[in-house]
Order: structure tokens, then C-alpha cells, then sequence
């Protein structure tokens, strides 16, 4: 039997061995590990002892911060009571009023929801109800998805086909959705460098989609899929009017408009969702991490009532639709969801997000002098900046600063040339002000070149 890996701040490449980690660089990683041993509120503690200020809320999904007691209980009290209920042709309690209560929370009271457990399945299981609605309907032909450049969908079979960066994508050529366009992305440097909030310039790029539909014909596509604003890709913020136009031509042609919004959904950009904050109603919203904060793995789709009630025809003892995975509505997730939609209201945290996006912006902005630095971005609470490539080394200098930034006690997230934020709801403004400084002090320290 093999001696179990142990947690200790000098922990040998040996140790680390077994665990292939993903999107790592693994031989990097267990060369130098940056292990986190705990978590308390805004938090991490690193092995050890140091503290660090959790500048990205986990992977965007810890509004609450780490570890909040009322959460914490709830999974107790659950795993106490009932660890495990069958989802197929059973059900708890807990798991339809937690659908009810999503449905709600994000203003859509007759939406129904399809839990899942990451926002992987949930971008998977969206393309599926899109493409199965229009065949129930009698609408076989449309089986078209058209995705964005840049967008990240996870990394199902589904959404890399929808996806959009190429990395992603190359080596899984032959396993890709057939039928896939993509719109291109929307970040033009050249037009909306440092742009606060929505950039003026770019709704005219939804034309394009004008352009696909009719190149295929509308009763050849199902749906659209775009994340609101675009988060693992370096916080894309969709341009004004941009959102509006790709939901008056989904509308026009009967295509159905899906928001991923794994990373939006939740709160991120000051609203229940980024469908509420950005004033657009997509027919499907995909959502997961900041449900429950990420306490217990989660994801789901909420879906219009019109699109459920096509479903439920034919004999009533059959299955309508035949997808759904064992932890579907998984009893310790939805306890975690209960208590963190609980936190949500006692602490007003969607308000409190809100309140906190001018001061992450105002922030942010006053980077945009320091070293390297060629673009800063912000939405809601969210934000990134860009900074200049080491000539012939893509994504190394991101990567400097991010370590720089650890040693300064901020935990930040980079990928590409792009370093992002989105710090968690239950930050105070001195913290984002400081998670910005220590960004600052990291942009100073490393070498130009
Ligand atoms: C918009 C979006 N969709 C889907 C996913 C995939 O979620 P998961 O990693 O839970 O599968 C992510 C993850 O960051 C995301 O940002």
C-alpha cells in the first residue's frame, strides 16, 4: 500500500506524483508547489502558515468566503440525515424547493430547473434540452449551435465544440459536436482599451450572427450559446447593445438564446444574474459554483416553462426526457445551495456586490499606468488587466506577476496575458483596495522585458 501524500510546505515532487492535476503545469506545479491547507472567510492559508486574500473567490464560486457556518452546519445536518437520495424516478424534498427557490431568485418564478454538478454538465445538458425542444416540436432540422470566439463552456464534449479557445480545442478535433459557427469575440483593444463597465464601441458585432443564420437557414439552428460576460477568458465585457441584438435576431428567427452564466449567475455582476444586470431574457441560463458556494459540487439549467411544457406530452408513465446523472440533485448540495441562498438574503449580498463593483473599478483603474500594463477591464465585481508579453514567452509574464502577487499576499487568477479579479462578496472595501495594491507592488517588482 502506497504511504498517503501528506500537506507539508516542503513537499517533494514525489509526494505530488500521483494527482494529475488539471490546467496545471504539472511538472512546474510539483517542482514548486503552492499547496493551500485551509480556508476562512476572504482567506486561504497557504501551507505553511501564510495568509492570503482570496482575490478570485476560489474559481470565481466563494461569494461567501470559505467556510461560513451557516453553510457549514447545513451540509452537517444533511449528511447526518440523508447522504445520498436516487434523482431517477425518486426525489427529496430539499431538491424541488431549492428549484422553486433558484427560479425565483432569478426573477424567472415559472422557469424549472435540471440539476447537474458542474458547469460542464450544465452547458452539456443545455445544448441537449435545445436541440431535443425543437425536435419535440416537430422542428428536427434545427440542430445548429452557434457559440462565441474566446468563450469558455467547460470542458465536455459540448462545450469545447461551443467553446472558443483554441487550446482547448485542438487536440479533440474528431470528437467535436458537428454543426458549430461561432461569432467572433467582442474585445478590440484598439476601440475600448480601458473601458469602465460595457464598452461603447462593438453592439454592430451581433450582426454576425444575422450573417450565419442565414448562411444555414433558420430552420437549420437550434440555439446561441455566449456567456453574459465573458470570465475565464479575461473578464470580455459585452459591448452596449450588443446582448439586446443577439436576442432580437434569436427572436426574430425562433433560435433559442442560452446564457451561460456559471460564472455570472449568483451575483457577480450586482444582480441576481448577469440576464437581470445586463437587461437581457435568454431562454436557458446555465448556472453552478456560486450556488452553493461551492461547497458540495452543483450546477443546473433553468429553464422557460414554454420550453419544459413541450417535453411533457405522450403517455404518462414514460421518461420525457432521457438525460440526468446519479448526483443530479445530490441531497449534500442542495443543503449547501439552501444555506447559501439563506446567506444570500440575511446579508444582502447581491446589494453588497453591487456596492462593491465602483469600488473594484475605481481600483482597478489606477493601474493602468503601472509596468507592463496595456488594458484594465472591469464588470460588476469583476475585473481584469492585461499585460505586455515576454517576446517569444506567451503567458509567462501573467504568470510572474500572479506569483509575485502571492508573495504579497494576494491570490489572483492568470491565464494568457491576462490577470483577473473578482473578490468575494463579504470583502470590505479596504480589502479590494488592498488586493489592488499588492497587484501594484507585483506589477512593480517584475522585471520590463
Ligand atoms: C462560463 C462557464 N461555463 C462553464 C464552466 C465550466 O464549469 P465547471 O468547471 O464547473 O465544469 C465555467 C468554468 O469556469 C465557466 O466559466
Amino acid at each position: 500500500m502506497s504511504t498517503p501524500a501528506r500537506l507539508h510546505p516542503d513537499a517533494t515532487a514525489t509526494d505530488l506524483s500521483a494527482w494529475w492535476m488539471p490546467f496545471t503545469h504539472n511538472r512546474l506545479f510539483k517542482g514548486q508547489p503552492r499547496l493551500i491547507e485551509s480556508g476562512r472567510g476572504a482567506y486561504y492559508t497557504l501551507a505553511g502558515g501564510r495568509r492570503v486574500f482570496d482575490g478570485l473567490s476560489g474559481l470565481w464560486c466563494s461569494p461567501l468566503g470559505h467556510s461560513p457556518q451557516r453553510v457549514v452546519e447545513a451540509v452537517q445536518r444533511q449528511v447526518a440525515t440523508l447522504d445520498f437520495s436516487p434523482s431517477f424516478q425518486m426525489g427529496h424534498p430539499a431538491a424541488f424547493s431549492l428549484a422553486a427557490r433558484i427560479a425565483a431568485f432569478a426573477g424567472r418564478p415559472d422557469d424549472k430547473v435540471f440539476f447537474v454538478n458542474s458547469g460542464s454538465e450544465a452547458v452539456d445538458t443545455a445544448l441537449k434540452i435545445a436541440v431535443a425542444y425543437h425536435r419535440v416540436r416537430g422542428e428536427a432540422s434545427r440542430t445548429r449551435i452557434i457559440g462565441r470566439e474566446r468563450a469558455y463552456h467547460g470542458v465536455g464534449m459540448g462545450g469545447i465544440s461551443v467553446g472558443g479557445i483554441p487550446a482547448n480545442r485542438k487536440m479533440f478535433a474528431p470528437l467535436m459536436i458537428p454543426g458549430v459557427d461561432h461569432l467572433p469575440h467582442t474585445w478590440d483593444p484598439s476601440r475600448m482599451r480601458h473601458s469602465r463597465g460595457q464598452p461603447a464601441w462593438g453592439a454592430h458585432l451581433a450582426d454576425e450572427l444575422e450573417r450565419i443564420v442565414a448562411l444555414h437557414d433558420p430552420s437549420n439552428v437550434a440555439a446561441v450559446i455566449v456567456e453574459p460576460m465573458q470570465g475565464s477568458t479575461g473578464v470580455i465585457v459585452p459591448p452596449k447593445g450588443y446582448l439586446e441584438r443577439l436576442r432580437e435576431i434569436c427572436t426574430r428567427h425562433g433560435i433559442l438564446l442560452i446564457f451561460d452564466e456559471v460564472i455570472t449567475g449568483f451575483g457577480r455582476l450586482g444582480a441576481p444574474f448577469g440576464a437581470d444586470a445586463l437587461g437581457v431574457r435568454p431562454d436557458l441560463i446555465t448556472f453552478a459554483k456560486a450556488v452553493n458556494n461551492a461547497t458540495v459540487p452543483l450546477g443546473g439549467v433553468l429553464v422557460s416553462d414554454a420550453l419544459y411544457e413541450a417535453f411533457m406530452t405522450g403517455p404518462e408513465h414514460l421518461i420525457e426526457f432521457f438525460h440526468g446523472y446519479t448526483y443530479s440533485g445530490h441531497p449534500l448540495a442542495v443543503a449547501a445551495a439552501h444555506a447559501t441562498l439563506d446567506e444570500f438574503e440575511a446579508s444582502g449580498l447581491v446589494a453588497r456586490a453591487r456596492a462593491l463593483a465602483p469600488v473594484l473599478e475605481e481600483a482597478i483603474h489606477g493601474l493602468r499606468d503601472e509596468p507592463h500594463v496595456t488594458d484594465v477591464r472591469n464588470l460588476g465585481l469583476a475585473a481584469a488587466i492585461d499585460v505586455a508579453p515576454v517576446a517569444g514567452k506567451p503567458a509567462l509574464k501573467a504568470f510572474q506577476v500572479f506569483e509575485r502577487a502571492l508573495e504579497e499576499g494576494l491570490l489572483a487568477r492568470f491565464t494568457g496575458e491576462t490577470l483577473a479579479l473578482a473578490p468575494p462578496f463579504i470583502a470590505t472595501e479596504d480589502e479590494i483596495r488592498g488586493a489592488v495594491e499588492a497587484l501594484r507592488r507585483a506589477l512593480r517588482a517584475v522585471p520590463q522585458g
